[in-house]
């Protein structure tokens, strides 16, 4: 009886088991991801686009002089999606205001760190975009 129930025991442990550590453990990484996210044409001077590369959301920007520039969007803060702000030249995250220049630099509000710039590369009109 005793090897029954060890057995029955050990036969609904593991799944269980399994399935808690699964959920508790964090996603594994990759490594990089290099895509095309968009072309110069979506993006004109002065606004800013979100993408999405490889799970993590990206701002896309071009500067009022035409530069291209790309950012993880997650605030530093507690991880928001920020937004290009064409009136002000500017990246918010309107869930503690926290505002940064268009170089990423945390300028206002509670965010600690300025946003992660991501190489960015221009093909053919292309913009490329690595995130680690
Ligand atoms: S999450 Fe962005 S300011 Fe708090």
């Amino acid at each position: 009886m005793n090897i029954l129930l060890l057995g029955w025991t050990v036969v609904t442990a593991v799944p269980f088991l399994s399935t808690v550590f699964r959920y508790a453990s964090p996603p594994k990484r990759k490594g990089p991801v290099t895509a095309a996210v968009a072309t110069t044409g979506d993006i004109p001077p002065h606004t800013g686009k979100t993408v999405s590369l490889g799970n993590r959301p990206v701002l896309l920007i071009t500067t009022p002089e035409g530069q291209q520039r790309a950012f993880l969007a997650n605030c530093t803060h507690l991880g928001c999606v920020v937004r290009y702000r064409e009136e002000e030249n500017d990246i918010f995250c309107a869930c503690h205001n926290s505002v940064f220049d268009i170089e990423g630099n945390n300028i206002s509000g509670p965010a600690p760190r300025p946003l992660p710039q991501l190489p960015i590369e221009i093909d053919n009109d292309n913009i490329i975009v690595t995130v680690s």
